[in-house]
């Protein structure tokens, strides 16, 4: 099973994910990852993405960039994680580019879709949980954490104007509403443990569906 997590900044996807994975390990062999990342390539493509210190990047470029290590980590990572039969959970891939590179920055449909084609290779998640959380509170949380370390620091998208990440969080619901096979929403803004009990529940209720089915 190859299952997302999405959702703006500070919504706690990454606490989510080793949440779940720390439970899921019990029972079948999980792969953790997150884009950008996962990768060689991914991680210092993160780098020049977020750091502030990188150079100025079009919507475009940002977009190809993304793709390139996508594709990286769809051809080294993922797909060979699923042949040999083990779960994948992974933060953030294809949507966050239809939700920020898309929905915040306006780069047309058509040529997000593109990438992702080719990046993605037809790869999809299974589910998708997106963590849904007003950007207001979701930055709030986020500056909060930059104070304690630099691995939770502010990122040159963090550091983007309230309506972009308004935009994100419109073009994250429209995906919801358009995938509700795939994509499951879940309110980020009440307490750790209550997401973390809807997280859990979504996914086992998705992995009997899969059990029942008869599929892998
Ligand atoms: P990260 O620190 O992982 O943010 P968060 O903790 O909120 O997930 O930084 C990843 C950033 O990269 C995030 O701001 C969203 C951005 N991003 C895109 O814009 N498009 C993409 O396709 C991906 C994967 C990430």
């Amino acid at each position: 099973m190859f299952v997302t997590l999405e959702g703006p900044e500070g919504s706690g996807k990454t606490s989510q994910g080793d949440a779940l994975g720390t439970v899921l390990s019990a029972y079948v062999p999980i792969l953790l990852t997150r884009e950008p990342g996962g990768t060689e390539l991914g991680e210092r493509v993160r780098d020049i993405l977020l750091g502030f210190g990188g150079p100025a990047l079009d919507p475009v470029t940002q977009l190809l960039l993304l793709s390139a290590a996508r594709a990286q980590h769809v051809r080294e990572v993922l797909r060979p994680a699923i042949a040999e039969g083990r779960s994948v959970l992974c933060v953030r891939y294809a949507d966050s580019s239809r939700a920020y590179q898309g929905g915040g920055d306006g780069v047309a449909e058509a040529v997000i879709e593109a990438a992702i084609a080719i990046a993605t290779d037809g790869l999809e998640p299974d589910l998708t949980i997106y963590l849904d959380l007003d950007p207001v509170v979701g930055l709030r949380r986020r500056a909060m954490a930059g104070t304690e370390g630099a691995q939770e620091g502010w990122n040159r998208f963090d550091a983007r104007e309230l309506a972009f990440h308004q935009r994100v969080r419109e073009a994250y619901k429209r995906l919801a509403r358009a995938c509700p096979g795939r994509v499951v929403t879940v309110d980020a803004d009440r307490p750790f443990e209550a997401v973390r009990a809807d997280i859990l529940e979504i996914v086992l209720s998705r992995i009997a569906v899969i059990v029942r089915g008869g599929a892998s």
